[in-house]
């Protein structure tokens, strides 16, 4: 039995921004309970949701160190479903509406936290034979594992790994600033290490301190060793390659369920999917007061609303496209300029453009629900979730060639009537057009195809049944 804790900075059901706390919060259920004692710590925001703060109770609390600062830190705890949950407690840095807010603040909050991580492991009781690290916030617990938590007994022989949900986002800042927040010497600060340039830089340390590094599919395990998606650390990456593994992300297979979930307006399986799912379009037509047309074809975004998900290329043909005989329903925040796109498209096209400009985890479902196709034509997607989502309930996909969608998404041949949703290559606006005008063509005039591909879709299996045995291998590959 080896003990393993995950320590992130968000996780469902508790607090979640993105695909990052979906992974967090599915994937210990999933890895062999026999074989391994999986535990998840995350600050405890004061965000969460007051249903979950009642659940939560007191552990311990005390006073850490770091550079010139004395901190509390109080450690609470929850059991849900099975899995041990503890929560890092400090009104001053887990204050807010949102768990993060400005770069600056975000990296002296997570300096705390993955310090404070590490000092509760002797109170809770918990010596995890791996901590596995997400993303940068968490990017500092591989390096104070070899620095100030190196000697003694109970931290000797802890393994690390850091996993890569997101490259774009490192968490730097000049070198002085990164020394004083995180109290780390000089020597850190070269360009093998922390030193990225004039700045300091957190994953960085992450990826060159931890024993394991992977990322969140093959593809793109690949792509970040090349300078386009490599974020300024591809060489790093290529010095890790031997280390490095892609794991594709899966989904919870229970949450996420056309054939129970109660967030739909229908439930239905890939048995009566040609009777049912309809329902689901035109109760969401009606809903969001668009023109209700069961024939009508429905598009569905639900995404942060970034760069990263290619919305240039839906704001340049956008206008066109709603001359097509489709309908898009979007849900989303993110960027303001393209909040204010889709609301112009929706104000113009009213009955056919529903924008939904805020965060709703119902609406999402009903959306994947009740859309035909989900678009998403990311400029880079280190895996993508959403995708995932509208396979499992018969949404197909059209999507870029790049990262997870490429590993996930079979592209539809007309010739073998294969594949499970449509794809392009290139980072092309007209080039998105024609695949989704093609996507059109073979929904309008093929709908036995069409059904064939959805059935297809919904038999594809990416819960984690999988992906969680490669996790398994990668951290006995540290023994
Ligand atoms: P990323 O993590 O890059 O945002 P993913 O596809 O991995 O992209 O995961 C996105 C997750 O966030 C999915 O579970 C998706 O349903 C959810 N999501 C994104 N925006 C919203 C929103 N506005 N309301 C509800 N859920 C959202
Ligand atoms: C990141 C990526 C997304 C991935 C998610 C979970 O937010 O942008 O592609 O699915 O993390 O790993």
């Amino acid at each position: 039995m080896k003990n393993v804790l995950f320590a992130a900075s968000e996780c469902v059901p508790f607090i979640k921004t993105g695909g990052l706390a979906d992974v967090v919060g599915s994937l210990p259920q999933c890895l062999d309970k026999e074989e391994y004692d999986v535990r998840v710590i995350i600050p405890k925001y004061m965000c969460i949701d007051q249903k979950w703060k009642d659940q939560m109770t007191y552990v311990n609390h005390f006073y850490m160190d770091l550079n010139w600062r004395k901190q509390y830190v109080g450690i609470l705890e929850l059991e849900y479903e099975g899995i041990k949950f503890y929560f890092i407690d400090n009104e001053y840095y887990f204050a807010g509406s949102t768990p993060y807010s400005t770069e600056r603040y975000d990296l002296e909050k997570f300096a705390f936290f993955s310090r404070a991580v590490l000092s509760a492991l002797p109170i809770i009781g918990f010596r995890p034979d791996i901590i596995h690290c997400h993303d940068w916030q968490t990017g500092l617990i591989p390096v104070y594992l070899k620095d100030s938590f190196s000697d003694g007994e109970f931290y000797q022989g802890i393994k690390s790994i850091m996993t890569i949900h997101n490259l774009k986002f490192q968490g730097k800042w000049d070198i002085d600033t990164v020394k004083d927040l995180a109290g780390l010497a000089d020597y850190y600060f070269t360009s093998d290490k922390l030193g990225d340039y004039d700045d300091g830089n957190y994953l960085k340390g992450g990826i060159v301190y931890a024993d394991k590094v992977s990322t969140v599919s093959r593809t793109y395990a690949e792509e970040i060793k090349t300078p386009f998606f490599g974020e300024g650390l591809d060489g790093l990456m290529r010095a890790r390659s031997n280390d490095l593994w892609g794991i594709v992300n899966g989904i919870d297979y229970t949450d996420y369920n056309p054939e129970t979930d109660d967030k739909i307006y229908q439930n239905y399986s890939d048995a009566n999917f040609r009777k049912m799912k309809v329902k689901n379009k035109v109760a969401l037509q009606r809903d969001l007061g668009l023109e209700v047309d069961p024939k009508k074809m429905m598009i569905g975004i639900v995404s942060r609303l970034t760069d990263q998900k290619g919305f240039d290329l839906i704001s340049c043909v956008m206008d066109e496209l709603c001359q097509d005989a489709v309908q898009f329903v979007i849900l989303g925040t993110g960027q303001e300029q393209y909040e204010n796109m889709f609301r112009h498209f929706d104000w113009k096209y009213g009955n056919d453009v529903s924008a939904n400009i805020y965060y709703s985890e119902e609406l999402s479902h009903k959306i994947y629900a009740a859309s035909d196709a989900f678009l998403m034509p990311s400029l880079f997607e280190p895996c993508g979730l959403s995708q995932l989502m509208s396979l499992r309930y018969g949404t197909l996909p059209i999507v870029r060639e790049t990262g997870g969608l490429s590993d996930t998404v079979e592209p539809y041949n007309e010739y073998e009537n294969t594949g499970t949703g449509f794809s392009f290559k290139n980072y092309n606006a007209h080039e998105m057009m024609g695949t989704i005008r093609y996507a059109e063509h073979v929904f309008y005039d093929k709908k036995r195809n069409w059904n064939k591909m959805i059935e297809r879709a919904m038999k594809a299996d990416f819960s984690w049944k999988q992906s969680a045995k490669q996790y398994e291998e990668m951290y006995e590959s540290l023994f």
